[in-house]
């Protein structure tokens, strides 16, 4: 059995100080040793983006990525959206859309969706169909998942602006 290591993760602005195996996958370093279980697992191997979350300025999925790799590399996850009480406009957008039915699939969008939209506010319907369509959802057939992210869009146009 390989020997565990200390390391910590830096976790929507906390600090995670962890012992894992070097092959352990994010996502289950997450869940697991940090106790944040609304990463969700779907695949495990780079299909469905269930795991999604966001490391340095990159959406990634955290089934593909071991834990000693996002070693000192701020991570977000789908707990840090909110601030307090109050949801990120995709959160809202996707409630008020019905763009999530059982939910397995939304933490993921949630996340993928927060990084494309920081990172191009502007961006066009064709390219955000070609980012909506790395993740799975078995549920909504999309269309409200696409009315939510353009929905949050404008709103988060104004905000990103002012940054
Ligand atoms: S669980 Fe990571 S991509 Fe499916
Ligand atoms: S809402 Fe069920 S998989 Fe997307």
């Amino acid at each position: 059995m390989t020997d565990k290591i200390d390391i910590t993760l830096r976790i929507n602005g906390r600090n995670h100080a962890i012992r894992v195996e070097p092959r352990k996958t994010l996502v289950d370093a997450i869940r697991e040793d940090c106790a944040l279980t609304g990463t969700h697992i779907g695949c495990e191997h780079g299909v469905c983006g269930a795991c999604t979350v966001i490391v340095g300025d990159e959406a990634i999925r955290s089934c593909l990525m071991f834990a000693v790799q996002a070693r000192g590399k701020p991570i977000r996850t789908v707990e840090g959206l909110a601030q307090g009480n109050t949801l990120h406009p995709l959160q809202r957008a996707f409630m008020a859309h019905h763009g999530l039915q059982c939910g397995f699939c939304t933490p993921g969008f949630l996340m993928l969706t927060a990084s494309v939209l920081e990172k191009n506010p502007d961006i066009g319907e064709e390219e955000l169909l070609d980012v909506l369509s790395s993740n799975l959802c078995r549920c909504t057939g999309y269309q409200n998942i696409i009315k939510a992210v353009r929905a949050a869009q404008e709103e988060m146009k104004p905000k990103v602006a002012a940054d």
